[in-house]
């Protein structure tokens, strides 16, 4: 039977049958400034449209009469059980996008069992993330100098973050010409089209901005070191964001050190990085190519995992980067991933309908993984990794 709209799913989002449809919706309710930083790829989109087209290039095998009623998508990672083999990617400035947009995603998450990744750049503190998901992971944007990076790591831990995930592929940041062109800028500058496009998007100026200035103050990056406090109009907010193109593996060492907890790097392509990042005593990898948001024309990550995989057969390597369908999810694991991460789309239904919004998304990626588990003849995740995916 179809179980994709469940009883009692508020009308909103009645129309939202896959992860896709959260875009169309997102697109009328927010502000172009907003939508536009969330969509955005950098210069030509070509890793943006790429990482769309990777997963075409793959065809499944099925097998058939394989008893698939029992069949799980749980999935152990490091001794802890997940309910699937996805997660919620970091992302920064999601309160923008959606009212108290971090909480909701990190609620919704905890509530199906699958992780959400605080962002280094939430407008929400580390430590109230964690209390809405106690086994949420932390993404942290290593700041310059090695004293701000021991108090960063200190405070992660306080908090009670087991996981910490350094995102490795921002040296400086991606070419987004997209974010001119539809009037994004951080810090945001106040302008009249600014307000006339809050103004014509009112359920979002009402529902969330002024929510949000009314209940907490204007929203302020919380989980930088240099950052911290500076609300997100002002010049302070990026203080430090151009200071991170002389890190080298030698910070990861020093990070290996001084953090005791999970220890994941984020944003590889290349077998070599994924070996430095091994030998340096990373926990896990993520091989990222950000969304299409960094380097343009940078592979997707889907096609680079095999070797990637076979390289470090002894780390568990995740991806992100266009992950939208659970075929999707049963080809990066058939192609080795062990884990994988969804960013826009959840976001996109953080803004449609809070945490109600991205725990419909969630159930519509489960239920994708559960029947298309049923029609690969696949009882347990790691029935995929026996040549069900080919390249077409
Ligand atoms: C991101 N991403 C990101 N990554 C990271 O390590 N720290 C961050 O703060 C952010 N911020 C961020 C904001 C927004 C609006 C987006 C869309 C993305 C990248 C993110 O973690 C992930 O790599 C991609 O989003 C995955 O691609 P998809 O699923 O969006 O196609």
């Amino acid at each position: 039977g179809s179980r994709t709209v469940a009883a009692g799913t508020p009308r909103r989002l009645r129309p939202i049958l896959s992860l896709e449809d959260f875009e169309p919706a997102a697109r009328c309710l927010l502000p172009r400034p907003v939508f536009g930083y969330v969509a955005g790829g950098c210069e030509t989109d070509a890793s943006l449209s790429g990482n769309r087209s990777a997963f075409a290039d793959y065809g499944f095998v099925p097998r058939v009469l394989q008893g698939v009623a029992g069949r799980s998508q749980a999935t152990t990672l490091w001794g802890h059980t997940w309910a699937s083999p996805f997660g919620i990617a970091p992302m920064g400035m999601c309160a923008l996008a959606a009212y108290q947009g971090d909480l909701a995603l990190a609620q919704a998450a905890k509530e199906a069992g699958i992780p959400m990744v605080c962002s280094g750049t939430a407008l929400t503190t580390l430590e109230a993330v964690r209390q809405a998901h106690p086994d949420a992971w932390f993404q942290a944007y290593v700041p310059g100098e090695v004293a701000r990076i021991e108090a960063l790591l200190e405070r992660v831990a306080r908090a009670g973050y087991g996981t910490l995930v350094v995102t490795a592929d921002t040296a400086v940041s991606g070419n987004r010409e997209n974010h001119v062109r539809v009037g994004f800028s951080s810090p945001l500058r106040p302008s009249l089209s600014l307000a006339w496009q809050g103004v014509s998007h009112p359920r979002w100026l009402l529902g969330s901005f002024a929510r949000t200035l009314l209940r907490h103050g204007m929203p302020h990056f919380e989980n930088s070191q240099a950052t911290r406090g500076a609300p997100i109009l002002s010049r302070d907010a990026v203080r430090d964001f151009g200071a991170r193109d002389h890190l080298g593996w030698e910070h990861l060492r020093l990070i290996r050190r001084r953090w005791a907890g999970r220890l994941v790097v984020k944003g590889i392509l290349s077998v070599p990085d994924a070996q430095a990042a091994r030998d340096c005593g990373a926990d896990g990898i993520i091989v990222s190519n950000h969304g299409g948001r960094q380097l343009d024309g940078a592979v997707s990550p889907l096609r680079v995992l095999p070797q990637i995989v076979a390289a470090v057969p002894e780390l568990p390597v995740m991806m992100d980067s266009g992950v939208r369908r659970g075929s999707d999810v049963l080809k990066a694991l058939a192609l080795g991933a062990r884990f994988v991460f969804v960013g826009r789309p959840f976001l996109y239904a953080a803004a449609v309908a809070g945490q109600t919004g991205v725990r419909h998304g969630i159930d519509l990626l489960q239920q994708e993984i559960h029947r298309n588990m049923a029609l690969l003849g696949a009882r347990g995740l790691e029935d995929l990794r026996d040549g069900r995916v080919v390249p077409l």
